[in-house]
């Protein structure tokens, strides 16, 4: 039996106990951590006065009975994870006194009860993390007056009693997450005036009542994500004047006024990140935001956007970060960032821009991130009037899958100093300009996109890069960028075939197949017309670039020549003086 606990045992910790605790408590710290075990098992253990923690992972422990741990005096933290805990009897943790740390997660608890009779003062952190508890009565919480941190995450919460959480006046965490909370009642977290965190998403929460965090004046991040709300009035009444954080994304709502800077009489938000994501908000109006003057960070991604005011994000001044993707937005009025001048990253992506004013971005010297991907964008013109003081390849620009057709010699100008890397594929490039500009464009600049090609001479399906282009009669082809690497994969294949023991022929040079496109509806001729095109121009750039090199070493070499000339006449000419003052002297 001894040996077998010893297995079991995985820590046995001396720790050096801190002066103030020396009196009470024996000098060393004893550590038990099982898994696998049986409930027998934790009753035999050696020295249960000296056990600080206890731990019990995946083992077979239904019920806690009565008096189960009188032994274990000096116990600071429980924990029983995974083990079938459905029981525990009315004075299963009596004697208790030290317990610091409860933890009984994914278990198959149904009520929360006091479970003792005296109460259980040192208890600070109560996890009941997947259970089934259903309901929270008066009585739940009356032993444990000194909780900070209570998570009932994943249970099956339907109903909370009135006011219960008034027995809980230090509880700084409440976790209610994945439960079935349909309502939110006035009365459920009155009280709790040191409450800073309270996670209520992913219930079913409809409608939460006003007044319903009247007292929380203490509240820093607020969860209601994944629920049925339609609109947020339960924040007008009294501003959260302390609330930093609040995630609202995945609701139902429809319009947002609390906002507003005039609305409520708790004045300004201290808000500094707020998600709105997945909702149905239709229209931003010039006061929808205008309270939010410290948000750093704003999601509005996902919504049904169509109409912006041009002023709406003038109080703004410290925003960061903005997210208006996946919305319907066709144009944004001129002006829009005039004032957000510390944007960094802005997400227009998956709208329906047309045009884009030229100046938009012109005062963001901080902008790092633009995503215009997925837009019906026709001019780039914005691009040349970025903000001058951007620094060099600092931006990364997505803008494609737009309707573009070419961009004029500025544009492609400052995306080459300002750009770290640049997204320009899937856009309706002319095929001319196209050419020209991969000639030129640096390496930064992405125009190509994967295409699955089938060839007769390789069973698997070829992914080439490539991009499209149309000529003046919107004809579309395709011009594939790395069609030397076919050329090198079809030729490796045909080395694989020569090493059976045939006796190696001289590789017959391959008939002149070209590979199919997959996706038809592309003229397949002018494929192979762009692909000698693309052959083509790798050839010539190489050639040039060679040119280039070439000349720029004759000219290096010429100007060292031309140095040490000159350097050599100079020495000449110092001697002679040197020569002739001594002549003088
Ligand atoms: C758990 O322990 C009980 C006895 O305490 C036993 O009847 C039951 O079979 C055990 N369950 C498992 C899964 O081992
Ligand atoms: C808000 O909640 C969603 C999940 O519904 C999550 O994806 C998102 O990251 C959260 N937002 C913030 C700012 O944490
Ligand atoms: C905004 O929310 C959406 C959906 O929740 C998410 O995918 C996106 O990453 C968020 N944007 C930012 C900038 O965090
Ligand atoms: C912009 O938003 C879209 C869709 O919401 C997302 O797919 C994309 O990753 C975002 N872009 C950036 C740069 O975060
Ligand atoms: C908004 O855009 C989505 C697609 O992004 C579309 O399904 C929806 O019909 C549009 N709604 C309006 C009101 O235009
Ligand atoms: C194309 O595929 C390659 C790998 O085959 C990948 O590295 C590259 O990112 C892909 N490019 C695009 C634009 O998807
Ligand atoms: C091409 O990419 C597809 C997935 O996009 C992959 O299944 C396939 O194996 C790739 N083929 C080759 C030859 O790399």
């Amino acid at each position: 039996m001894v040996n077998c606990w010893l297995g079991i045992i995985i820590l046995y910790f001396l720790l050096l106990l801190n002066c103030h605790q020396s009196t009470a408590t024996p000098s060393r710290r004893i550590i038990y951590r099982f898994t696998d075990c049986n409930a027998e098992q934790l009753q035999h253990l050696p020295k249960l006065a000296a056990v600080y923690e206890l731990s019990a992972v995946t083992c077979n422990i239904s019920t806690l009975p009565n008096a189960y741990f009188t032994r274990f005096t000096t116990l600071a933290a429980l924990e029983v994870r995974e083990s079938g805990l459905s029981k525990i009897e009315d004075n299963a943790l009596s004697g208790l006194d030290r317990l610091q740390w409860l933890s009984l997660p994914w278990n198959y608890i149904t009520s929360v009860k006091p479970w003792c009779q005296t109460s259980l003062k040192a208890l600070h952190t109560l996890d009941l993390e997947g259970n089934a508890v259903k309901a929270l009565t008066v009585e739940s919480f009356v032993r444990f007056p000194n909780l900070q941190y209570l998570s009932l995450a994943s249970n099956m919460l339907e109903r909370i009693d009135d006011a219960i959480f008034i027995h809980l006046p230090h509880l700084k965490h409440l976790n209610l997450a994945n439960n079935r909370l349909s309502v939110i009642d006035a009365s459920y977290f009155r009280g709790m005036q040191h409450l800073a965190h309270l996670s209520l998403q992913n219930n079913a929460i409809e409608r939460i009542s006003a007044d319903s965090f009247a007292s929380n004046t203490h509240l820093r991040s607020l969860l209601l994500n994944g629920n049925k709300l339609q609109d947020l009035d339960f924040l007008s009444s009294r501003a959260l004047p302390r609330l930093l954080h609040l995630n609202v994304s995945h609701n139902q709502i429809e319009t947002a006024t609390v906002f507003g800077s005039g609305a409520g009489e708790g004045g300004e938000w201290a808000l500094i990140d707020l998600d709105l994501s997945w909702n149905r908000l239709g229209e931003i109006k010039v006061e929808t935001l205008s309270g939010l003057s410290g948000i750093l960070y704003l999601n509005l991604s996902a919504n049904t956007i169509r109409l912006v005011a041009a002023s709406c994000l003038d109080n703004l001044i410290n925003l960061e970060t903005i997210d208006l993707s996946a919305n319907n937005l066709t144009r944004l009025p001129a002006g829009l960032f005039a004032t957000t001048t510390q944007l960094q990253r802005v997400n227009l992506s998956r709208n329906a821009l047309t045009v884009i004013q030229a100046d938009l971005f012109a005062r963001l010297p901080y902008l790092r991130t633009l995503d215009m991907s997925q837009n019906q964008l026709s001019s780039g013109a914005f691009i040349a009037h970025l903000s001058p003081l951007l620094p060099h390849f600092a931006l990364t620009l997505d803008i494609s899958e737009n309707h573009l057709t070419r961009f004029d010699g500025d544009a492609m100008a400052a995306l080459e100093v300002s750009a770290a890397s640049v997204d320009l594929s899937g856009n309706w490039w002319h095929c001319q300009w196209l050419i020209a500009e991969l000639v030129r464009a640096p390496a930064h600049f992405h125009f190509g996109r994967n295409y699955s090609l089938a060839a007769s001479w390789s069973e698997a399906l070829l992914n080439v890069s490539g991009i499209d282009c149309y000529d003046a009669e919107r004809e579309r082809s395709i011009v594939v960028l790395d069609a030397g690497r076919l050329w090198e994969r079809r030729y490796s294949k045909g080395d694989t075939e020569c090493s059976t023991f045939v006796a190696p022929a001289i590789p017959t040079p391959p008939p002149l197949a070209w590979p199919r496109v997959r996706m038809d509806r592309f003229d397949s001729r002018s494929i192979i017309i762009w692909m000698l095109i693309a052959i083509g121009l790798a050839f010539a750039g190489l050639r040039i670039a060679r040119q280039l090199i070439d000349r720029r070493e004759q000219h290096r070499r010429s100007k060292k020549l031309r140095a040490m000339k000159a350097e050599e006449l100079s020495r000449l000419t110092t001697s002679v003086k040197v020569k002739s003052n001594e002549e003088q002297n």
